[in-house]
């Protein structure tokens, strides 16, 4: 199989995407469009019909409205999920069974501790290399600074991940003509159920971007526990956790703002690391990473591409036998945590309001 950058005219990767909403429009397609040495889009399936087609118009691919008829194209090599999260975790265990070369699944993989269960039989089964879009992971700036950080996993007090950000369609929009968007919900702050449910959404929706991160430094959970966890108008969180021994800082806002900042820190008794990312849908390099140990600080990046190419980089190494795939154990146990977290907030809200 060709990686990026190698010669054109061999066959390339064929790719299907079920669900072709923004984030296939104005992430996905453009960065295939960038690796098209390696990739091509094959199938685009949404459940709506107009959407799957006029989608599928743009990229030369074969539109449908079934998830079968997908899964059953022999054109298609990787099953991208870019669906809500509510399906994730079924349309992970279809696109495994159906013996595909890899899936990249859109963060949360899944929603329950049942689904992450699920999800590691009908991975260790079938062997299916299985990707979660937490683009993060995949950000050569993260990388380097796996690379830089010495010891501080194991040192770091403090974990924090900040992120202010407009809201997605501003993104979406300067990104690609978005073909259909769903209204925003009418939401009553007054009722803690609502409250509960908007957190559970801030975390598995945005702060699961960086909870693997956080988790590189966290590898033992069992003790987790929310200290505070509030939803910050328009949207946002600010959530406040103590794990295996760590303050864990999360805190979004997303609102009419300029400049975006997306950080993550760790914070140890000789060294801090602190990792600069691009906001979500901008393809325009990577994060930059900069460690300060004793006054001397080392930094990495921007290295010219960002998470969301890396992962399909990462597949393109992986389909070529080149590259290994994320540990599946390792992106449940992410997955738990994420979840853990949920949990706390819950159980936090319900305890403030009795
Ligand atoms: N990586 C990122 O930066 C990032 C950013 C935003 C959202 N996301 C994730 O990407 C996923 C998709 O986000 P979006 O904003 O495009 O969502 P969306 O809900 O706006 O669009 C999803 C599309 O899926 C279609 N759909 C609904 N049910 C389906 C089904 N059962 N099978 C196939 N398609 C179905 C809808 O018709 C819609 O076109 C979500 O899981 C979200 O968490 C990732």
């Amino acid at each position: 199989m060709p990686q990026p950058g190698e010669a054109a005219g061999s066959p390339t990767i064929g790719v299907g995407f079920l669900g072709a909403g923004p984030v296939t429009q104005a992430i996905h397609l453009p960065s295939l469009a960038r690796l098209g040495e390696a990739f091509h889009v094959a199938h685009v399936m949404d459940v709506d019909a107009a959407v799957a087609s006029a989608v599928a118009a743009r990229v030369g691919a074969a539109p449908s409205a079934s998830m079968d008829a997908l899964l059953g194209d022999p054109a298609v090599d990787v099953v991208a999920i870019c669906s809500p999260h509510q399906f994730h975790a079924a349309q992970v265990i279809a696109a495994c069974r159906a013996g595909k070369k890899a899936v990249l699944c859109e963060k949360p993989f899944a929603v329950s501790a049942e689904e992450a269960a699920e999800i590691a039989a009908v991975s260790a089964e079938t062997g299916v290399p299985i990707l979660v879009g937490a683009m993060h992971t995949f950000d050569p700036g993260w990388l380097a600074a796996e690379e830089l950080m010495g010891d501080l996993p194991r040192t770091a007090h403090t974990l924090r991940s900040s992120i202010v950000l407009p809201p997605n369609a501003r993104f979406e929009d300067f990104a690609t003509e978005v073909i259909a968007r769903p209204a925003a919900p009418h939401r009553d702050l007054g009722d803690p159920a609502v409250v509960a449910a908007m957190l559970e959404g801030g975390i598995l929706g945005l702060a699961i971007h960086d909870l693997p991160l956080v988790r590189r430094f966290v590898p033992d959970f069992a003790d987790l526990e929310v200290l505070r966890a509030e939803i910050v108008r328009p949207f946002g969180y600010v959530i406040l956790v103590r794990a295996g021994g760590r303050t864990i800082e999360l805190t979004a806002a997303m609102t009419s703002t300029w400049k975006p900042d997306w950080t993550f820190e760790a914070v140890g008794p000789d060294s801090a690391l602190t990792v600069t990312f691009t906001p979500s849908y901008v393809q325009a390099g990577s994060a930059v990473a900069e460690l300060t140990t004793g006054g001397r600080t080392r930094t990495a990046g921007p290295f010219g591409h960002n998470g969301y190419e890396g992962e399909w980089r990462r597949i393109a190494g992986i389909v070529a036998g080149t590259e290994r795939a994320p540990e599946a154990a390792a992106l449940i146990d992410d997955l738990r945590f994420a979840l853990a977290i949920v949990d706390g907030t819950r159980s936090h809200i319900t305890e403030a309001a009795a």
